[in-house]
Formats: structure tokens, C-alpha cells, sequence
């Protein structure tokens, strides 16, 4: 099938290239020429595992890039949608860059013979695909839903790991308003194992929110226990590994620490608290889960000032500025709030991160080092954020502190007995 990705981010790049191996001939459109050019050379706008080698062997060949809408969907039966949904200034999603989206589409499509269906990735709230993307496009195109098609297929990619989790879904939800757009949506995963889950466009839409805000709900739920289990002197992982025994439960998505970060969990669950509000309901439980999330930096801090007292003047080593490990995305990290209270307290900070130092230094003039141990080298104490491999075999290092106080946000470390370790929920 003939395929065109809206959007180059790391769901459009990846979705494009995994389309590619799957035998279909595909076009990604995006606006910024110099995304563009790298697809067309082969070489990922953005780090993701396994995807270099997919644009590498597609790329030129079943792969193409352009910022010419009307090429795009000429020469395709299908377009994903996959632009950017970002929070406007209330936390609520701004739809602009969609709704331009659909009316670029429908421009090109009011020229184009042929039957053509549009699809919906980008993730949106209830109702967006039906009331916002539609009407753009049948604005635009002067065609009317009939003479073209409509499906929202949502995608549960984890960054760095998005190449693997697209060709291993454990689920492709496909929502559409008719069977014939459903079924040429369904055909296009032909050759993956899994199910085929059929819905309208509204629910397809909320099973996204509902999946990511499940997920954030159990990490809050875990960062609860594990702050009253700290109280307690109880080591929350031994509660959580025997709880997640329980097939009801399950054991992933159970490790508590410093929270959740990244550029899913934080704004989808604002976005759903958003549209909740919208029909007069206040979703409680949701509010909590941010509220337990922010909480989580905070306490960091506040057992870095329990050891040391005033902070004032001291040197602390932050290790870890990416949100999650194996990226150098540091969008909603839980390292910021951490930073921001540490330098608010004056103290005098310097970091490490495997891959993060450069997003972190446009926005904290901070210290920044090429390793761990150049960083920790004179440090008062030493507070550990991500949950990079390299850390946990972390132990002589603590030698050239000043002071070795280590206080863990992510549960992965050992260090001898000589170092004071303190666990945030542990
Ligand atoms: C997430 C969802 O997993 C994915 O399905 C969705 O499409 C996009 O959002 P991602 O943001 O890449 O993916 O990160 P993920 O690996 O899920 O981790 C998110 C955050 O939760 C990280 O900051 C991580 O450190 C934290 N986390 C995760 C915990 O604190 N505890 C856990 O048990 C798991």
C-alpha cells in the first residue's frame, strides 16, 4: 500500500520506517527541510534504537521525504496523522498544529482522484478526530466523509524503545465511523501478531488516555506506598515485587522513585484532567496522580537537607538529567524540579548524564561534566535521578566525594558500606 506520514517526530519517523519494512511504500511530509534532508540521506532526526538501520535500508529506495503535501497524498491511499499535540498555556491540549494539519490534507485532497483515508495518530482528546480533524478536512477538500475516509489509530510506543514496541504491539486499536476505512487501517499491520481492536473514533481516541493515565496512575500508586513504606522502614520493592505476583496486578510499572517524566505520562493525564473538566466532572484520582508525581522531587531535596541540613554552598552532584534512561530527552524530567529547588536553596550544583548534558545546559547554567566521577569529585552529597545502566555498578567512584551521601530516586544502586545510601521509598 502507498502510505503518507504527516509529521516527523519520533512517532511519524518511526511509524514511516516500521510501514517501510512491513513491504509498504511510504512519504513523510514535514515542514522543517532539514528533517527532511536526513530522512532523504538516511540518517534519524531523532534517536531512536533500530531506527538508523531502517532508514539506512529504506531510505531513497521504499522511503521518501518531502514538504509537499500535495505530492504526498497524491501518491498515497493512506495518511497518518502524526503531528504534535502540545499543552497550551492551562495544560489543556492545543489542537492548532492538528487542525492545520487536516486542512493542509484536505487542500491536497480536493484535487485528488480516488478514494483516500485519513488517519488520526497523533493522540487527542475524545471527540478531536470527529469534530476538529473532520470538519478541517471537508473544509478544505469541499469532499464530504463517504468520498474519503476517517480512522483514528492510536500508537503506545515508549521512547528509545519505539521501533521494537511498533513491531511487537501487544494491541492496534483502529477506531473509524465505516468497515471500509477500519479494514484498509487493519490491513496495513498485515504480518504483525497481535489483535485488531475495532471501535468508533471516540473510544479509540480515549483507550490512549485511559492506557497512559493507567500507567501514571500505577507509578503514583507505587511512589504512595513507597513514601509510607519509607515511614514505615519497609522496603517498598519487596511489597511491590510479592503484589505484582497477583495476575490482576502485574509487576511492571511498579518501581517507585522520583516519578514520572517525559513527554507522554505528565501532559496526557493533564489533557484528560482538561477534558474531564470540560463536561463539569472533576476526576479527583487524576489530580492525585500529579499531585503524587510532583511530589516526588521534593522529597528528594527534603532527605538531601534531613542529612546535611543547609545545603547552602554545597556542592551536589546530580546524576542523571534525561527523564528516562537511553535518551537525551529531558522534557517534564524529574531532574528540573530537583535542580530548580537545589539551586533556589544555593547550593552549588554539578551534573551528569550520559546523553542529556546538552538539553539540560539550555536550561540551567550549571556544572556540567563527562562522567560520573568528574562530577561526584568534591560533592557534599550526591543525588541519583535516572535510571542509566552505568550508574548501578556505581561504588568506588563515591571515593572522591567530599562527603558520601547518596540518596537513590530510582532503587539501583549498592554501593559498600563505607557510603551513607538512602533510598527515597526504600
Ligand atoms: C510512555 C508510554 O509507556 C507509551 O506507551 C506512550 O505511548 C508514551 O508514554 P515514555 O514516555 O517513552 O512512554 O516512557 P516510559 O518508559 O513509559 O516511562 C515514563 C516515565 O515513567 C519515566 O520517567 C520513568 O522513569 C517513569 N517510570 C516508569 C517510573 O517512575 N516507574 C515505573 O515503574 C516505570
Amino acid at each position: 500500500m502507498k502510505i503518507s506520514v504527516i509529521g516527523t517526530g519520533y512517532v511519524g519517523t518511526v511509524s514511516a520506517a516500521c510501514f517501510a519494512d512491513l513491504g509498504h511504500e511510504v512519504i513523510c511530509v514535514d515542514i522543517d527541510k532539514s528533517k527532511i534532508d536526513r530522512i532523504n540521506a538516511g540518517i534519524p532526526p531523532i534517536y531512536e534504537e533500530g531506527l538508523s538501520e531502517l532508514l539506512k535500508k529504506y531510505a531513497g529506495k521504499r522511503l521518501h521525504a518531502t514538504s509537499d503535501y500535495d505530492f504526498a497524498i497524491k501518491n498515497s491511499e493512506v495518511s497518518f496523522l502524526c503531528v504534535g499535540t502540545p499543552p497550551d498555556p492551562r495544560g489543556n491540549i492545543d489542537l492548532g498544529i492538528v487542525k492545520a494539519a487536516g486542512a493542509g490534507i484536505g487542500r491536497s485532497l480536493g484535487t485528488k482522484k480516488g478514494y483516500h483515508v485519513i488517519v488520526v495518530k497523533s493522540t487527542v482528546v475524545p471527540g478531536t478526530t470527529e469534530t476538529v480533524v473532520l470538519p478541517a478536512i471537508e473544509e478544505h477538500s469541499g469532499k464530504h466523509i463517504g468520498e474519503f475516509g476517517i480512522a483514528m489509530n492510536p500508537e503506545f510506543l515508549r521512547e528509545g524503545k519505539a521501533v521494537h514496541d511498533f513491531m511487537n504491539p501487544d494491541k492496534i486499536v483502529v477506531g473509524s465511523m465505516d468497515k471500509k476505512s477500519a479494514d484498509l487501517v487493519a490491513s496495513l499491520y498485515q504480518g504483525l501478531k497481535c489483535d485488531v481492536i475495532r471501535t468508533n473514533l471516540r473510544t479509540a481516541e480515549m483507550i490512549k488516555y485511559a492506557n497512559n493515565a493507567f500507567l501514571a496512575t500505577k507509578i503514583s500508586f507505587a511512589n504512595e506506598i513507597g513514601n509510607i513504606c519509607k515511614e514505615l522502614g519497609i522496603d517498598t520493592y519487596e511489597v511491590m515485587k510479592a503484589i505484582g505476583r497477583d495476575f490482576r496486578i502485574g509487576p511492571h510499572f511498579l518501581n517507585s522513585g522520583a516519578g514520572f517524566g517525559g513527554s507522554c505520562f505528565p501532559k496526557d493525564v493533564k489533557a484528560l484532567i482538561g477534558k474531564a473538566r470540560e463536561t463539569g466532572y472533576e476526576p479527583e484520582l487524576l489530580n492525585s496522580v500529579l499531585e503524587v508525581n510532583e511530589k516526588q522531587p521534593h522529597r528528594m531535596v527534603s532527605l538531601l537537607k534531613d542529612k546535611l541540613g543547609s545545603i547552602k554552598g554545597k556542592k551536589i552532584a546530580v546524576l542523571g538529567l534525561a527523564f528516562k534512561n537511553d535518551t537525551d530527552d529531558i522534557r517534564e524530567s524529574r531532574s528540573i524540579p530537583v535542580i530548580k529547588e537545589l539551586l533556589d536553596n544555593g547550593a552549588n550544583v554539578s551534573a551528569y548524564d550520559p546523553m542529556a548534558n546538552g538539553n539540560m545546559k539550555k536550561i540551567f547554567n550549571i556544572k556540567y561534566y563527562g562522567s560520573a566521577i568528574d562530577a561526584l569529585r568534591g560533592a557534599d552529597a550526591c543525588l541519583v535521578m535516572t535510571e542509566w545502566d552505568e550508574f548501578r555498578s556505581l561504588d568506588k567512584e563515591f571515593d572522591v566525594m567530599e562527603k558520601k551521601l547518596v540518596i537513590d530516586g530510582r532503587h539501583m544502586l549498592t554501593p559498600g558500606k563505607d557510603v551513607e545510601y538512602v533510598g527515597l521509598c526504600w
